[in-house]
């Protein structure tokens, strides 16, 4: 047998304990799995004191984690800290120029320095793996880039937060408040530090960028996607999302057309006939539809520690075994940059919901506005009528491009019987 792979992991939070726990409890199957010992040899985490309810004693402890990267006994450096700068971006740097691999589950960082870390890696000779970056339990990264690596992939799309999913699912079946929603997610550890970071969809735009630079062979462009997050989805939407046969997800896209790359992270009405409209709770789906193997579709756990703490494994058995790939689908020098398309230069179907005073003239105004900008209503709901009440009215748009549709919503919260900001939720016939 070769000799032991030795790994030293920084970050001993939730995934961290669960990469501990994996190694000690499928040690020997890992090693038949490897043709070699995978060994922990260091660790580093803030707090030594703190109650993990792992074993560490027989690992070395670092009170500094960057101390790892030039840790003699240690081939792979297991990232686990987070934060897109800062100390876990240091330690990546220097793991690799001192020629050690480098595992991590860091989103934010490979979604802002990715291209550049995967040509350092490829420069020094060793691997920048970070199966565990998205949709955790998923093995989405080993499938975009070598599972369907014969492939044109012209679209990556999928449910990439399992706290926003969590909430949306929990207010559209229980009719529960956000907020409320929102604080369960915190106990059980979906959200991450700042769960504005969940809710605003900046989470699932890392992931987004990360899923297109893989599937496309394309540099990093966090700065290109689009992002909205949930919180203005309110239970009214859900209940006419439901009446027309919708459910609304929190979904990130990217696709290649002749225009370029677009991706956005913005919250979508699905047919129920969909199946990812069904992807419930915190479980993520990422689909890629390839030119020859179709639709492919993913869906599991996309956070916690058992599932992330089983890609975290996957990466490090790949580095034992010697396999080598392209970080990104294709060598970082042949990363293309891609034109971004702009949103407003998005094509698509749309729900609009508008509070409006119900009087004599005001449908002529909004249909005038629509004509203006060249939308085409589908369809048109109001279905209660409060004399001097606001109601709400819900219409559909056929297909059409967004800045249309906006110009066309300007003009329509500027009619004195508007009184509130007209809602709009792109439909998404997936
Ligand atoms: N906060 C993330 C989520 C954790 O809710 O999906 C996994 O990245």
């Amino acid at each position: 047998m070769k000799r032991p792979l030795k790994i030293g992991i920084a970050g001993l939070g939730t995934v961290g304990v669960g990469t501990v726990r994996m190694v000690q409890e499928h040690g020997a199957s890992l090693s038949l799995s490897a043709g070699r010992d995978i060994k922990i040899s260091a660790v580093s985490a803030r707090d030594k004191k703190a109650e993990r309810g792992i074993d560490l004693g027989s690992y070395k402890w670092l009170d500094n984690a960057l101390d790892l990267a030039t840790e003699p006994d240690v081939d792979v450096v297991v990232e686990l800290i987070g934060g897109a700068d800062g100390i876990a971006k240091e330690l990546c740097q220097a793991a690799i120029a001192n020629g050690k691999h480098v595992v991590t589950a860091n989103k934010a960082m490979i979604a802002h320095h990715g291209t550049a870390l995967a040509h350092a890696c490829e420069a020094a000779g060793v691997s920048f793996a970070y199966e565990a970056a998205v949709a955790g339990g998923i093995p989405i990264i080993k499938s975009l880039r070598e599972g369907l690596a014969g492939n044109r992939i012209s679209r990556v799309y999928g449910i990439l937060n399992g706290t926003c999913n969590y909430i949306l699912s929990a207010m559209a079946t229980d009719g529960r408040e956000f907020d409320d929603v929102l604080k369960e997610c915190q106990q059980l550890g979906y959200a991450e530090a700042d769960p504005s970071f969940d809710i605003d969809g900046i989470d699932a735009a890392h992931k987004l960028a990360i899923l297109a630079s893989v599937a496309f062979g394309s540099e990093l462009n966090f700065d290109a996607v689009h992002i909205e997050g949930i919180r203005h989805v309110s239970l009214m939407d859900m209940q006419f999302a439901d009446e027309l046969g919708y459910r609304i997800k929190l979904l990130g896209i990217a696709s290649v057309s002749e225009n370029g790359l677009e991706q956005r992270v913005h919250p979508c009405m699905v047919p129920t006939t969909s199946p990812i409209s069904h992807v419930s709770g915190s479980l993520n789906a990422v689909v890629a539809d390839g030119d020859f193997a179709e639709t492919i579709v993913h869906e599991g756990p996309g956070a916690g520690a058992g599932p992330t703490a089983s890609a975290v494994i996957a990466d490090v058995l790949d580095i034992a075994r010697g396999l080598k790939v392209p970080t990104f689908r294709v060598p970082a020098k042949d990363l293309q940059q891609m034109t971004p398309v702009a949103m407003s230069k998005h094509r698509g179907a749309y729900y609009v919901r508008l509070m409006l005073v119900d009087k004599p003239g005001v449908f002529a105004d909004i249909a005038s506005a629509l004509k203006d900008h060249e939308v085409s209503m589908e369809s048109v709901l109001q279905r209660t009528r409060d004399p001097g009440e606001a109601v709400p009215v819900v219409m559909t748009l056929h297909e059409t491009e967004e800045e249309g549709v906006l110009g066309a919503l300007a003009e329509i919260e500027a009619i004195d019987a508007v009184v509130e900001q007209p809602r709009m939720i792109r439909i998404e016939n997936l």
